[in-house]
């Protein structure tokens, strides 16, 4: 299949985006919430994330905040099904680690029995015991800083961070406590690319960006934004790669066309009867 880009045909596991970042091979990660889109992705991208965006992007919320365990279990296990050979990351929902210990080794350790390779959660110093703990646990953890949509109400919306020099510092600090404490990847969302490339530089661990420059070990972004098949506002770090949304509505408006106009399904998509049976119906009449 010649227009598929891909580079590694080999199952890629947590030590592998370690090894990619020190021979300096750029990682590509894409959001999939369900099998048809790891069906797509998998052939193409190193890492499939099943992110709490599954929450404004297929189920209509306006944050992730709603998000719970068993939903993200649900688009998990409908991932995993279909055996990827990309590393598979689930994003723990707001609250599935914010109660304790226990309960966050719990429903990480959870995600890991349905399939997935490891979790990732957003948050920096103030993390650091329940990263050590999941980790601990054997369960790999990838961290996330900057823009962390679970925290939209602090932030006060969906805002560019570490603009400032003491923003930028702590979240350079938070990077590294979180490396220290385990972590063997990092996503930085929405900061400046300067900052991102600091970051990258000074840690070991692999960085996938997303909004944050080119700087970093790898890219992130969400399926739906890749294929255009949201209408609307657009962040300046998505680029769309195809007009999904109008090419699947033509698609759907031609369908609704044909049935309409009498002309589907034709006869070879529609199944017959042996002409013995065909006349015998075609005589049948109900009994009086
Ligand atoms: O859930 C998600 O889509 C994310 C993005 C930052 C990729 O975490």
């Amino acid at each position: 299949m010649s227009h598929i880009s891909q580079t590694s045909t080999e199952q890629v596991t947590v030590p592998t985006l370690g090894r990619w970042k020190r021979e300096g091979r750029r990682i590509v990660m894409v959001t999939a919430y369900d099998a048809a889109m790891a069906r797509i992705a998998d052939p193409v991208v190193d890492v499939i994330l099943v992110g709490d965006s599954v929450a404004n992007v297929c189920l209509g919320f306006d944050n992730t905040l709603p998000v719970s365990m068993a939903m993200m279990e649900h688009h998990l296990e409908a991932v995993v099904r279909t055996r990827p050979r990309a590393l598979v990351i689930v994003d723990m929902p707001f609250l599935s680690y914010h109660l304790g210990v226990a309960e966050t080794v719990r429903n990480a350790g959870g995600f890991l029995q349905r399939g997935a390779a490891a979790v990732k959660l957003e948050g920096g110093a103030n993390r650091v015991e329940i990263i050590r703990a999941v980790v601990g646990a054997e369960i790999p953890v990838m961290g996330h800083l900057g823009l962390t949509p679970q925290s939209v109400n602090v932030m006060g919306g969906f805002k560019v961070q570490g603009r400032s020099r003491d923003d930028a510092t702590r979240l350079l600090d938070d990077a590294l406590r979180l490396q220290d404490a385990g972590c063997f990847a990092l996503l930085l969302e929405g900061i400046p690319a300067e900052l991102a490339a600091r970051a990258t530089e000074l840690l070991t661990i692999p960085t996938i960006g997303i909004g944050a420059g080119v700087g970093c070990s790898g890219q992130v972004l969400v399926f739906h934004d890749v294929l255009g098949l949201i209408q609307g506002h657009r962040a300046k770090f998505v680029r769309s790669y195809a007009n999904g949304f109008d090419v699947l509505q033509g698609a759907l408006s031609n369908w609704a066309a044909d049935v309409r106009s009498g002309t589907f399904p034709a006869a070879e998509e529609s199944y017959g009867l042996s002409e013995a049976v065909a006349d015998s119906i075609a005589k049948w009449e109900p009994a009086k």
